[in-house]
């Protein structure tokens, strides 16, 4: 199997397509990240990126290897409206961080965000086989709390006070899925990923043994990072 599985040149749902960046998309995060209302919701900082420091962030983030990162487009007409990504990969541990930003605002609560964080979810945990997503989301960003409550995501926990905005200070919300969560939500035949040939096939429902899902797991996410490229 080439890299393509653990790096997918796009991931189809029905409104919308996750498709592999290319450096043209560069403008589009040009715009989004010097937009302040993008900005309020997705930065620590309180003022809008520099050119400069987005295109760092567009070439390590969007194109680099360190990252699983997808363009959202809307499948009818192929528009770029946004991004996603799962960050900071951990083999050991089968753990991965969830990013997303539409940054078209006429594109927010249309659903297509939330569409995509499934089609991501679903990538995370049925092709990768990983066992925890988690994310950060700032407390007074209501539609992105709903919108990951309803794919999934617990809370699990609270940096109390963490952002200073307009005027007073806000909680950052910790929030995780689990394979668990996820197969519980989304039940379907087990199915293996074609993981390196250290890893023994599995014909039938995945066995319970934490170290069989473990040896599947790292096996599984060691390919994705040995072959993404
Ligand atoms: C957050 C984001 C991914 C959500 O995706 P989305 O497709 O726009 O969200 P949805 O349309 O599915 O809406 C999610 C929920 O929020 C609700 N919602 C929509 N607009 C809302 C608003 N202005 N205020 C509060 N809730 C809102 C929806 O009704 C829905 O609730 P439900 O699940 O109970 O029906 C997307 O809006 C986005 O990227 N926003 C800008 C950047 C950002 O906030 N990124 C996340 C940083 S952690």
């Amino acid at each position: 199997m080439g890299p393509r599985r653990w790096f997918p040149d796009a991931l189809t749902g029905e409104r919308v397509v996750l498709r592999r960046h290319v450096p043209e998309n560069v403008r589009a995060f040009q715009r989004w990240y010097a937009d302040p209302d993008v900005v309020r919701l997705t930065r620590y900082q309180d003022s809008p990126m520099r050119r400069d420091e987005i295109e760092r962030f567009f070439a390590a983030r969007a194109l680099g290897t360190d990252s699983l990162a997808m363009a959202i487009h809307l499948r009818d007409t192929d528009r770029l409206i946004g991004t996603c990504a799962l960050s900071q990969l951990d083999s050991d541990n089968g753990s991965a961080l969830f990013h997303i930003t539409i940054g078209e605002k006429d594109a927010w609560g249309a659903g297509y965000g939330t569409e995509a964080t499934s089609l991501m979810l679903d990538h995370a945990f049925h092709t990768l086989g990983l066992h925890r997503i988690a994310l950060t989301v700032f407390a007074f960003n209501e539609r992105a709390v709903r919108s990951y409550r309803s794919v999934g995501f617990v809370v699990e926990g609270r940096a109390r006070e963490a952002i200073w905005r307009e005027g007073r200070w806000w909680d950052e919300i910790a929030m995780s899925v689990l394979d668990s969560d996820w197969a519980t939500r989304h039940p379907r035949p087990a199915r293996v990923p074609d993981v390196d040939a250290t890893v023994a096939p599995v014909e039938a429902p995945e066995p319970p043994e934490p170290t069989v899902r473990r040896e599947r797991r790292v096996g599984a996410v060691a390919g994705f990072l040995g072959r993404r490229r």
